[in-house]
C-alpha cells in the first residue's frame, strides 16, 4: 500500500482545500500518500485508493479530522524568529500596557509560539494582567497546546534562565521532554479556529497578534482575505506580526510597515 492514483490525489487535495483553504500541488503526492499510509490502516482498507473512496462516501467528520490534522505541517519551536521577541520585549518596557495585555497566537501548532509569548509576558510584566490566546486548525494540535508537554529539543533557543523559571523537567517516563509550569499554562488557552472561515465571535481584541509561517501556504487572494479577516482582532494601536519569510506586499492591505514582520494598522 504504497501509492495513489491521481484521481485519488485529486479528490483528497479538494477535500482538504475544501476545509483548509490550503491548495495542495501535484508535487506534494508522495508526501501525501506517506501521511495517509497509517490511517488507511488503521482504518481496515487495503490500498489508499480504497482509503480516499471511504473517506469521500463512509466516513464521518471524525476521520476527515485526522485526515486535515495529518496533512498540516506542524513545524516550530520555542522563541522561533527571536526578532518578534526582542520587538516585544522592547514594546512593553517602552510602552507599558494600561489595561490587560492579550496576545493571539493565530496559528499556534502545538504552543510553542504561545509559551514562548507567555515566557516573556511572565517575565516583564510578572503578575500584571496579561492572556495569551492560541487557536489552530489542527484538533491534534490544539490538544498538544493544551497538554504542554514536549521533547527538551524544541527548547534549544529557550533562554536558560526561562527553561528554569517556567519548565518542569521530565523525570522517569517523562526523561527529556518538559512541560510547562502550571502558573504560565493557567494563562494560555487554546482553541480551534479556522483562519479561512469566520473566526469565534467570542475570540476579542488583541493588542498583539502572530500570524507566523502560516501565509505562506496559501495563494494571494486567500493570504489577503486571512489577513483582513485577523486584522479585525486588532487594537488600533496593536502590532500584526508574520513569519520574516512571508510577504504581505501587493496585497493592497490597510496596515504599514514598521521593521521587517512588523505591522501596525494604517
Ligand atoms: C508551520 S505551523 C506555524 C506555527 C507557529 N505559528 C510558528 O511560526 O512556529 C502552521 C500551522 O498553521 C495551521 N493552519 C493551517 N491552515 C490553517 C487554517 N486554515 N486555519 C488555522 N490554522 C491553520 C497548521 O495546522 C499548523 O499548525
Amino acid at each position: 500500500m504504497t501509492t495513489m492514483s491521481e484521481g485519488a490525489f485529486d479528490a483528497v487535495a479538494e477535500l482538504f482545500e475544501r476545509v483548509s483553504g490550503i491548495r495542495l500541488a501535484p508535487a506534494k503526492k508522495a508526501l501525501v500518500e506517506g501521511r495517509l499510509q497509517r490511517l488507511a490502516q488503521d482504518a481496515g482498507q487495503t490500498s489508499l485508493d480504497r482509503y480516499v473512496e471511504h473517506l469521500l462516501h463512509e466516513a464521518g467528520e471524525a476521520e476527515l479530522t485526522k485526515v486535515v490534522d495529518k496533512l498540516t505541517t506542524n513545524e516550530t519551536y520555542f522563541f522561533r524568529e527571536p526578532q518578534h521577541f526582542e520587538f516585544l520585549t522592547q514594546q512593553l518596557r517602552t510602552q507599558p500596557p494600561r489595561g490587560a495585555f492579550r496576545v493571539w497566537s493565530a496559528a499556534s501548532s502545538s504552543g510553542e509560539e504561545a509559551y514562548s509569548i507567555a515566557m516573556l509576558l511572565a517575565d516583564v510584566l510578572g503578575s500584571r494582567p496579561w492572556e495569551v490566546v492560541g487557536t489552530d486548525l489542527s484538533t491534534a494540535m490544539v490538544e498538544a497546546g493544551q497538554r504542554a508537554l514536549y521533547p527538551m529539543e524544541r527548547a534549544r533557543h529557550t533562554p536558560h534562565d526561562y527553561l528554569k523559571r517556567f519548565c518542569l523537567r521530565g523525570e522517569g517516563r517523562y526523561q527529556g521532554q518538559l512541560l510547562i509550569q502550571r502558573s504560565l499554562r493557567e494563562r494560555v488557552h487554546f482553541r480551534g479556529a479556522n483562519l479561512m472561515q469566520d473566526l469565534p465571535a467570542d475570540l476579542g481584541q488583541f493588542d498583539v497578534i502572530f500570524l507566523r509561517n502560516v501565509l505562506i501556504y496559501f495563494d494571494a487572494p486567500a493570504k489577503a482575505a486571512i489577513t483582513r479577516r485577523v486584522l479585525r482582532q486588532l487594537q488600533p494601536h496593536g502590532h500584526l506580526l508574520t513569519g520574516h519569510a512571508e510577504s504581505l506586499a501587493n496585497l493592497d492591505l490597510p496596515i504599514r510597515a514598521l521593521q521587517p514582520a512588523v505591522y501596525v494598522p494604517a
